[in-house]
């Protein structure tokens, strides 16, 4: 679903994010990627995402090649995507409901599709009862959840996730790791960006792990995870 073919990040100032990075995670997968600070995460998600390109190497998206997805179709490639930030940058003055309903919005779906989904999607993240609260009110656990209800409110195929849990207390993070094996399980690919090594290995899924941009462990597929 995702795969990465000797990628390599360079970034103007001369300095490789990336360095020769290959790995493939299937369909079924909720894989993470640690590593420190720096050690190109972050640089790694967006090149899926489209919000950057490989200097040089393939990415493969969903048995596409994004080498081949010119401007004009970056915004559908990232309807299929679903993105969570640490600091889930949502809008204060707009609603929880108006906050998950803005990418179905964007998208042009109708009055009646976007309330059946935006309730749905926080139904399954526990906050249905919050949809007329302003965010502000919602404890940094909630509002995560509210980031988390927005990145899966289009029903994308892939949920991203980076550093979704930085500002959380260890329950709390927990709480949300949960939530996104729970995606995991009806389908979605999850790919999650955590240097919570602590956390993370505790979950028995399949670890990505970078260093100054060289891919050291986790490259190879579910079959030997553990
Ligand atoms: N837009 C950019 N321009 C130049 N260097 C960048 C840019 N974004 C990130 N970097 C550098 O690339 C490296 C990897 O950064 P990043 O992917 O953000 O790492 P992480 O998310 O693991 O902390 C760092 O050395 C960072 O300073
Ligand atoms: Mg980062």
């Amino acid at each position: 679903m995702i795969s990465f073919d000797r990628v390599t990040k360079r970034y103007e100032a001369g300095h490789d994010a990336l360095r020769e990075v290959s790995f493939d995670i299937e369909k079924d997968e909720l894989v993470f990627l640690t590593g420190h600070s720096g050690a190109g995460k972050s640089t790694l998600l967006r090149l899926i995402m489209l919000m950057d390109r490989p200097t040089r190497g393939q990415v493969t998206i969903d048995g596409r090649n994004l080498s081949s997805v010119g401007k004009r179709a970056i915004p559908a490639h990232r309807r299929g995507i679903g993105v969570v930030f640490q600091n889930h940058r949502l809008l204060f003055d707009r609603t929880v409901f108006d906050n998950v309903a803005l990418p179905l919005i964007i998208a042009g779906y109708d009055h009646r599709e976007i309330g059946r989904r935006v309730r749905a999607a926080l139904d399954k993240v526990g906050l249905l009862r919050h949809e007329h609260a302003m965010p502000l009110s919602l404890s940094g656990g909630e509002q995560q959840r509210v980031g988390i209800a927005r990145a899966v409110v289009g029903r994308p195929n892939i949920l991203l996730a980076d550093e979704p849990t930085g500002n959380l207390d260890p329950e709390l993070s927990a709480e949300i790791m949960r939530l996104f094996e729970a995606f995991n399980q009806v389908g979605v690919t999850v790919l999650i960006a955590s240097h919570d090594l602590v956390l993370i290995s505790r979950l028995h899924h399949r670890i990505l792990t970078l260093k100054d941009g060289r891919l050291i462990s986790g490259a190879s597929g579910p079959g030997d995870a553990l």
